[in-house]
This record gives structure tokens, C-alpha cells and sequence, in this order.
């Protein structure tokens, strides 16, 4: 532990003013239960980028944006020459989002500037506060496409050249709204990368614990798998005779979920797996479907059993295709090894629970984020608070305030203590 950590032991961020902050990012794209729609590169977007960069300048922050519309505010240290620490997420969400998804990495992101402006604290390094572009990647795969961008793991142009499940173009969306900016990616490589966020499972609730100290990510892989039948009429084609691609979609949606229980058991790994959507061609009710298109979502920490899974969901859409006299191909849309953070900054973050007396236990994150692409060109962590009810990806995801505190008091802790 340094000198720095020991002299603003005290300071603590200000949770009515984060909460204020999430609130009024709430508002933006607010969908009925309480949650949100922002979808990447929408109008909802759109004016979530607007509100956000509108409090990085009343703090005063050099604010800057690149070709993939990621914006990144810098508070300014004392030493220019050093690289600065980042504090990220992302303010988009999928389309029956909740409100605390990214937006509480990124506005606890500004507490942390505000609180350091509030005390006259100058750090030795800047401090720069970031949101990146699609992480949720729902409506352009893959998810962390921005953070992919600026760390370099995917060009540039060939991100602007995605095409969203509604058919439009990623770059012109982008532009549409305003937010193609002109900093060059890759971005520079900070010091190191924080990024707070809820967990979005049942873990830490479950176990009466405030502070989810985050491992690792697990691995992703997104296929987008489409089956092509024959249409023909409902009531004159023998059953034997037809080419259904709704009964074969309706059995490979069955089969992912069986193929998922057998790998966990036989790899004793956490594989978890589902269908998210279907859609049939034509889609009518006295029509057999001519073709049907479904998402596939497996995730794991272990890549050899993810692996494994992938193999058997395509023996089986091979073997019925045969069955079934229809072909199925398969598109990848997405596909990360698991992510270990920086062993040195996992500690940092634990010690900093523990001296903050809050409870914590280490985990690995369910979910994909940001901080799972920079964890291979700086040193990253991520911190966790609980998810009431385990909800996200739901419009009633919900933190208590209490633990948005606790974990933004964390972060600004962990950002003094950082070496
Ligand atoms: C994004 O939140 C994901 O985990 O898919
Ligand atoms: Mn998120
Ligand atoms: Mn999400």
C-alpha cells in the first residue's frame, strides 16, 4: 500500500450525487418497468452520449472521440508524462435493458473526478473516464466492439462495415447520430483499467456479500445459425414430404440446452448456454417455414469445454440437416477466450474492500465487459456490487444504493492506491 492511499483514506464519494447521475441517464430511452432502451447508435443513444458529455465538460475534462464513436474525458495529473488510469464502461444497453448495466461504471467513473475536484486533490497521473461504443453488442455483434477498436483487437473499418440486426450499417448509424469522431484507434494504452459494475447475477446477494472482487471473464461464443426448408401450404403438404425449418430451429433451441447439461457434467465447468431469438420466413400462420434464423449464446470459463460445446451443437446441426433434407450453416458472431485480470490488482481490490470494511469474495463474471478486451494491453480489474434478485439484461434490475456507494467508494480507493 502507498503514501497516497494512507493520506486520502478518508474521502469518499458523494452517493446521492452518483445516484442523481444514474437517475437522469435513466430517463434516457426509459422503457416501461423501469428499465431502458439503448441500443447501440440509436436516437436513445444518442442523447444518452449527449447527457454524459455534458457532465464531463461541466467537470472540465478534455473530452475526446474516435472513429468509433468511444469518448474519453481526461482530468489532468501532474505528470503529463505518465500514462493515465482509466475508468470505463458503457452507457448503450440491449433493448429491455436496466439502468445500472455500464452506466454505473461510467458515472461512478465522473464521481470520482468530481470527488477528487471537491477535496483540491491532484493526482500524479490523469485520470480518464470512458464510455465505448456497442458493448452490448445485441444490436451489432459482437459485444465490446468498441473497446475491440481502441485496444486493437479489430480494425477499424471493418467495425463500421458490421450490419445490425435491423440491416443498417454500423458506420452510418454512427454518423447519423453525430459521434464518428477523429482520434485514431488504436487508443493509447493506459496505466491501468477499472471498471465498477453491478454483477448481474445472484451471487453476491445470496451470499450477503457487498463487494464481488472480479477474476476473470468468461469465454464468449455468438452464432447466428440459419435453416433453410421449403415453404409450401399448410394444409396440403403430407408431413412426411415437408422441409420445416421451424421444427428443426424448435429442436436445435431444445438441443443447445441439452448439449450445455452434458458438457458441465462430463467437464465439471460452468458451461451455460441458451437460444435468445427466432425468427421464421415467412413467418405466417398457414405457411411451412422456409427458412428460420436463431441466435446461439454459450459462454464458459473454461475455453476446452466452450470448445467442446461448439463441436457437438454442430455435429447436430449437421446430422439433422441430413435428417431433415435442409441445410443449416453456421455464422460465428462472436467468439473470446476467458480473461484473467491482473493478479497485483484483484489483491489491490480485495485489500481495498477489506480496509473499507465491506465483505467481498473473488469471482469470475458471467457477463462480457469492456475491461475483458483491456486486460490484455494494461493491467485491469473490475469490481462488483450485487444485483437485486439477480436481475440484468431485465428492465427491473436493481442495486441498492448502499452498495453503489460502497463500490464507488472502492473504485476512488483503488484508484489512490494504484502504483
Ligand atoms: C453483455 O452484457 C453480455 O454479457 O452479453
Ligand atoms: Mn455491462
Ligand atoms: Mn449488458
Amino acid at each position: 500500500m502507498n503514501t497516497v492511499f494512507l493520506e486520502h483514506s478518508d474521502l469518499r464519494i458523494d452517493t446521492p450525487r452518483l445516484a442523481a447521475r444514474l437517475d437522469a441517464l435513466a430517463q434516457v430511452g426509459a422503457i416501461d418497468g423501469g428499465g431502458v432502451n439503448r441500443l447501440a447508435f440509436t436516437d436513445a443513444d444518442r442523447d444518452g452520449r449527449n447527457l454524459v458529455i455534458g457532465w464531463m465538460r461541466d467537470l472540465a475534462m478534455d473530452i475526446r472521440i474516435d472513429g468509433i464513436g468511444n469518448v474519453i474525458a481526461t482530468l489532468s495529473g501532474r505528470d503529463a508524462s505518465l500514462a493515465p488510469i482509466m475508468i470505463g464502461s458503457h452507457i448503450d444497453s440491449v433493448r429491455t435493458g436496466g439502468r445500472f448495466d455500464g452506466t454505473l461504471g461510467v458515472c461512478a467513473g465522473l464521481e470520482v473526478v468530481e470527488t477528487l475536484k471537491t477535496a483540491g486533490v491532484t493526482l500524479e497521473r490523469s485520470i480518464e473516464v470512458a464510455y465505448f461504443s456497442d458493448e452490448e453488442g445485441s444490436r451489432y455483434p459482437p459485444d465490446a466492439l468498441g473497446s475491440m477498436v481502441y485496444c486493437g483487437h479489430r480494425d477499424l473499418e471493418s467495425a463500421l462495415d458490421t450490419v445490425g440486426i435491423d440491416g443498417t450499417r454500423l458506420g452510418d448509424e454512427l454518423a447519423r447520430i453525430g459521434y464518428a469522431g477523429p482520434t485514431p484507434s488504436p487508443g493509447t494504452v493506459p496505466h491501468a483499467f477499472l471498471e465498477l459494475h453491478i454483477e448481474q447475477g445472484p451471487v453476491l446477494e445470496h451470499e450477503g456479500i457487498t463487494i464481488g472482487v472480479v477474476t476473470g471473464v468468461q469465454g464468449i461464443s455468438w452464432q447466428t445459425i440459419t435453416v433453410s426448408g421449403q415453404s409450401n401450404h399448410a394444409g396440403t403438404t403430407p408431413m412426411a414430404l415437408r422441409r420445416d425449418a421451424a421444427v428443426v430451429a424448435a429442436r436445435i433451441a431444445v438441443e443447445v440446452r441439452e448439449i450445455v447439461r452434458t458438457v458441465a457434467i462430463e467437464t465439471g465447468t460452468p458451461q451455460v448456454g441458451n437460444v435468445g431469438s427466432i425468427r421464421t420466413f415467412p413467418g405466417l400462420v398457414n405457411v411451412v417455414a422456409a427458412s428460420a434464423t436463431l441466435t446461439v449464446d454459450l459462454r464458459n470459463t473454461d475455453d476446452a469445454a466452450l470448445t467442446l460445446t461448439e463441436i457437438r451443437l454442430r455435429d447436430f446441426c449437421a446430422a439433422t440437416a441430413d435428417a431433415e433434407n435442409l441445410a443449416i450453416t453456421e455464422e460465428s458472431t462472436a467468439r473470446s477466450r476467458p480473461v484473467s485480470f491482473d493478479p497485483h490488482l484483484i489483491d489491490l481490490v480485495a485489500r481495498t474492500a477489506e480496509l473499507l470494511g465491506y465483505s467481498h469474495r473473488r469471482m469470475p463474471s458471467g457477463a462480457a465487459h469492456d475491461a475483458q478486451e483491456f486486460a490484455t494491453i494494461c493491467r485491469s480489474a473490475m469490481i462488483f456490487v450485487p444485483s437485486v434478485g439477480g436481475l440484468s439484461h431485465n428492465v427491473g434490475e436493481f442495486t441498492e444504493l448502499s452498495d453503489i456507494g460502497a463500490g464507488a467508494d472502492v473504485l476512488l480507493q483503488v484508484v489512490f492506491a494504484i502504483e
